[in-house]
């Protein structure tokens, strides 16, 4: 592709230039955006840039794998990956209100970016997959904080970094032409949008390690099946929610007392506003099966038919 070549072309030597023999810093999310934008800043400068990820456990089943495999083996970038799920796990454990939630993982993930960014020494530049229609709608505040966003990139004030925002004019269909040319695997450039705080959010209520395990496999079920129901392109967000309720269900000859699992899959074209997608009837009864049968511990599967408003995409 001509267009993505050249503007790939014309980046690096943009970067190469701003940089100089300075280093860089990234905030990788595994995220298409600012995986796009680390590959192409690593193009231009290699080891001059570290990207930081931070593993805070509420990520879907092996994705953070993924993300250290594709950059350390595929692109052989500098990639901090800090594991930190039992840090995490400490801090949500017995908290079950959505903001309380939300404020302590953002808190901790900018603690923990600080702590490995200061180990760098001096850096002068931070890369940010920030898009055009990000900078469009910074300028549109509402009154009221609906959900407090948890962003890769949402960093302190007092780390003074130049911003490095390589995808700035692009749209996002635009940015997944970039990172095809690049060579990132399809999963991170088809990864649909997922919450800064992960599976913590999705799990409603108190977070234990039996409930992400479960909805986990959950997820993973579900998105498996909208794969290869050709449908992962059109359906905006799909996934599992679990909520901290059990009810009962009979298998085999026996009673089951077990947790639900919530489906959600919504199109939409900007998460403003989402219908709940009509999946076919086929397609949710695989899923339930599948659930149900291979998931011991979830007994039921009922599918969320809200759309936004009123309800939001996330349950929490
Ligand atoms: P809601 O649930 O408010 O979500 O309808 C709108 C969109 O935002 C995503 N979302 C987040 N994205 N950090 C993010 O980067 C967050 O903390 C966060 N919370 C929700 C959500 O998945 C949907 O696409």
């Amino acid at each position: 592709n001509w267009t993505m070549e050249s503007f790939i072309q014309t980046q690096i030597s943009e970067i190469r230039q701003r940089v100089g023999g300075k280093k860089v810093l990234c905030a990788l999310s595994g995220g298409v955006d600012s995986s796009v934008a680390a590959v192409l800043v690593h193009k231009a400068i290699g080891d001059q840039l570290t990207c930081i990820y931070v593993d805070h456990g509420f990520m879907r089943k092996d994705e953070s794998v993924q993300v250290k495999k594709t950059f350390t083996e595929q692109f052989h970038l500098n990639l901090d990956f800090v594991e930190a799920d039992e840090r995490f796990m400490a801090k949500v454990s017995g908290v079950s209100e959505p903001e309380e939630k939300r404020k302590l993982i953002g808190n901790e993930f900018i603690r923990l970016f600080e702590d490995e960014a200061r180990k760098l020494g001096q850096v002068d530049f931070l890369v940010q997959g920030t898009l055009y229609p990000d900078i469009v709608e910074s300028g549109t505040e509402t009154a009221e904080t609906i959900k407090t966003h948890h962003n890769v990139g949402g960093l302190p004030e007092d780390m003074k970094f130049e911003l490095i925002e390589p995808l700035r004019m692009l749209f996002k269909d635009e940015v997944r032409k970039v990172g095809i040319e690049l060579g990132l695997p399809e999963e991170i450039v088809w990864r649909q949008p997922f919450p800064g705080p992960g599976l913590a959010i999705r799990i409603i209520g108190e977070i234990t390690r039996e409930k992400l395990d479960l909805l986990r496999e959950a997820d993973a079920v579900v998105r498996e099946e909208i794969r290869k129901a050709n449908l992962h392109r059109d359906i905006w967000q799909y996934f599992a929610v679990l909520p901290s309720i059990r009810s009962v269900g009979v298998m085999g000859d026996g009673r089951t007392y077990g947790y639900p699992v919530i489906l959600r899959a919504v199109t939409s074209d900007d998460a403003m506003t989402a219908d709940w997608a009509k999946l076919p009837y086929e397609l949710l009864e695989v899923i339930s099966n599948r659930i149900v049968n291979e998931i011991p511990g979830i007994n039921r599967v009922v599918y969320d038919i809200t759309s936004k408003p009123p309800g939001t995409i996330e349950w929490e």
